[in-house]
């Protein structure tokens, strides 16, 4: 992490790059690591905007895959198929709105940040919040053997949503990136291998 007022080699590096955020190298890295995409996949990005984890994963699932960004704002990025962006809230919006472009995925994703108010058990609490309304996104809409990484603001109540992902995967991993700010409470929780159907009913 650098100094303040000196530079940031990732936002540096995300300009010469081409990436609209540095969060891309949160993502890069983490997949590098674990593998999670492959040429052909299909990729659900909840939190998606302004797309710089887009512009990542399009690369890596290349012109056979399919990528669906959900948020509430457009991404800054160009969407032509197979990029298509949902706008909304993932609190509330239709599942068939995205089951219409992909019934299922191979990845599910979730970088949904809530605004934060400065109080940290709130902002716990909002971020928890959003991770579970993803988890429950990617219930309904993983492919079996698939794969779950979920942001959360670490705290006192974030190892209920460990608990839900162990029961639900074979692996799971808690992952702090090297581009996650040391400074910033976002820890991110991952599923490998999703198991498969009857469980489903239960969780
Ligand atoms: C940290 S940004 C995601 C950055 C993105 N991964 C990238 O690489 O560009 C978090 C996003 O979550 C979105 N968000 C927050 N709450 C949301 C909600 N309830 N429904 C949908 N999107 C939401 C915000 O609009 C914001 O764009």
């Amino acid at each position: 992490m650098p100094r303040p007022g000196l530079p940031d080699p990732y936002r540096k590096r995300a300009r010469a790059e081409g990436y609209v955020a540095r969060a891309a190298y949160k993502l890069k890295e983490i997949d590098e690591r674990y593998r999670l995409f492959k040429e052909g996949q299909r990729v659900l990005d909840l939190g998606c905007s302004p797309g710089s984890w887009l512009q990542y994963i399009a690369s890596r699932i290349g012109p056979t895959g399919l990528l669906v960004g959900v948020d509430l704002t457009p991404p800054v990025i160009e969407m032509a198929p197979p990029l298509y962006f949902v706008p909304g809230e993932v609190e509330s919006l239709d599942l068939e709105t995205v089951t219409a472009i992909s019934p299922d995925f191979d990845v599910v994703l979730s970088d949904l940040s809530p605004k934060t108010t400065g109080t940290q058990e709130v902002d716990q609490q909002r971020s928890l919040a959003l991770a579970l309304a993803a988890w429950e996104w990617a219930k309904k809409l993983l492919k079996p053997g698939g794969h779950f990484l979920v942001k959360v603001f670490e705290g006192p109540d974030s190892p209920v949503l460990a608990a839900l992902l162990k029961k639900a995967f074979s692996r799971c991993r808690r992952v702090k990136p090297a581009g996650s700010r040391p400074a910033s409470p976002e820890i991110y929780f991952l599923g490998l291998n999703y198991r498969a159907m009857p469980l489903k009913g239960k969780r």
